[in-house]
């Protein structure tokens, strides 16, 4: 699977499936945009799982990557992220309109996912692509102060 799409402002975006040489740069990326990282050994058993593991690169440079999991019809979106340098510029939306069109292909029919509350950035794009909260996990995420909740949110990929 390979695919090249653009925006105006940005330079092409390589989205590829992730290999096991790239888990370091992975691994990098996660621990500079979330306060509570995955480690190495987390994304390393996505590989192993064989969940679908996916970058997307700029001129050779890792700035993105996503691990979906799914199961017969449907899929969860276990992490997502964009380099910080690269956030603000459209690589999130494009990426998650990849996956979207991805797992349509694959006759997905929801996609979940989990967000922090405190997470508006992201929780604005999940709305912006007609996410929908279908509940609430308490104390899912470690906080810095105890636990944080999270929203359960889904998106029928059979509706747009
Ligand atoms: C969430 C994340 C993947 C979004 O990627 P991004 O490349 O920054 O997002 P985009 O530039 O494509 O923006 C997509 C939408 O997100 C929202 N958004 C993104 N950055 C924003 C900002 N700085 N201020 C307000 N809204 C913002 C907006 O709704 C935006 O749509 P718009 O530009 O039409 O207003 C990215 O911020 C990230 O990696 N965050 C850290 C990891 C994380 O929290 N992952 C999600 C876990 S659930």
């Amino acid at each position: 699977m390979s695919a090249v799409l653009a925006v105006p402002q940005l330079p092409p975006i390589q989205w590829q499936p992730l290999r096991e040489e790239d888990m370091a740069d992975v691994a990098a990326i996660e621990a500079s945009v979330y306060v509570f990282p995955w480690t190495i050994g987390n994304f390393r058993d996505s590989l192993l799982s064989g969940y679908q593991c996916t970058g997307g690169w700029i001129q050779g440079e890792l700035i993105a990557y996503a691990i979906v999991m799914t199961a017969l019809e449907e899929a969860h979106l276990l992490n997502i992220a964009v380099a910080s340098r690269w956030q603000g510029r459209g690589v999130g939306a494009l990426f998650l309109q990849h996956l979207i069109e991805d797992l349509r292909k694959q006759q997905i029919e929801m996609l979940y996912l989990e967000v922090r509350p405190s997470n508006t950035h992201a929780r604005q794009m999940y709305d912006r692509f007609g996410f929908r909260q279908l509940g609430l996990r308490r104390d899912y995420y470690p906080a810095v102060t105890g636990r944080e909740d999270a929203l359960f949110l889904g998106l029928n990929l059979g509706e747009n």
